[in-house]
């Protein structure tokens, strides 16, 4: 059995089509903001790629909210942006959610077929990374963690988060990837500077300078949720450990 790490959001097809049981990771903010809805109630989230195809699955389902961002902020007409600070009980309990963002919702359309598909976050890593654990022994078959990158390119918070996730697995019974090692020993080196590394990164500067810099610490909550998003038939749902 194997464990790869990979680099971009649509490279989560590669995963699917190892048939591994694939972690879609996308820190800022879209597995952040999944979890987070999740645990506070939401009753499902359909990731769709496009806000075309968001409003459009809005217009047959008037009762679910319409949640994404482009360019890190809200839509116009959409309900509510991707910060996982909006997506609290009063806001989304009971609720049932239509989510586009710019990179995490796409790869969880490249990771259709998979053998199962996870949200994956800092705030869950160690439920993610145990749920993975089982479900790839039970099955005989490898793990991917899905580091979504921005906009196909690299992403150090996914890539750390990575790391983080597979500190929780016990490898032994693996095969590391040479990625799969670089992302432990990227998170085992960052230690308490994964704050200060990810907000002077990439997107936690384009973060800041919206005004949203705030996301970032609450994102970078270690294990905040035990609870694991799972990804199949086309919706998210929660299965808590
Ligand atoms: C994405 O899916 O590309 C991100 O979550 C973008 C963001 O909200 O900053």
């Amino acid at each position: 059995m194997e464990v790869h790490v990979e680099l971009r959001a649509r490279d989560a097809l590669k995963a699917a089509e190892r048939g591994d049981v694939s972690v879609i990771i996308d820190v800022l903010r879209c597995s952040s903001t999944i979890v987070t809805a999740l645990v506070n109630g939401a009753s499902e989230i359909i990731p769709v790629s496009t806000v075309k195809q968001a409003k459009q699955m809005k217009l047959q389902r008037p009762n679910y909210i319409l949640a994404g961002e482009r360019k890190g902020l809200k839509p116009e007409s959409f309900g509510l942006g991707n910060s996982p600070r909006e997506f609290t009980r009063g806001r989304v309990n009971g609720r049932a959610i239509i989510l586009a963002t710019t990179d995490g919702t796409k790869a969880f359309g490249f990771a259709k077929g998979a053998r199962e598909v996870l949200a994956g976050s800092f705030l869950n890593a160690e439920a993610v990374g145990k749920k993975a654990y089982t479900t790839a022994c039970r099955n005989r078959c490898g793990i991917s963690l899905v580091a979504c990158g921005k906009g196909g390119k690299f992403s150090i918070e996914d890539f750390l988060c990575a790391g983080k996730i597979l500190e929780t697995v016990p490898t032994d019974e693996f095969t590391l990837s040479d990625r799969a090692v670089a992302a432990l020993l990227a998170s085992g080196g960052a230690g308490e500077r994964i704050s200060e590394l990810v907000h002077s990164g990439e997107h936690g500067r384009t973060l800041e300078e919206i005004g949203l810099a705030d996301d970032i610490g609450f994102c970078l909550r270690v294990n905040r949720y035990c609870a694991v998003p799972v990804f199949s038939g086309g919706k998210v749902t929660l299965q808590r450990q």
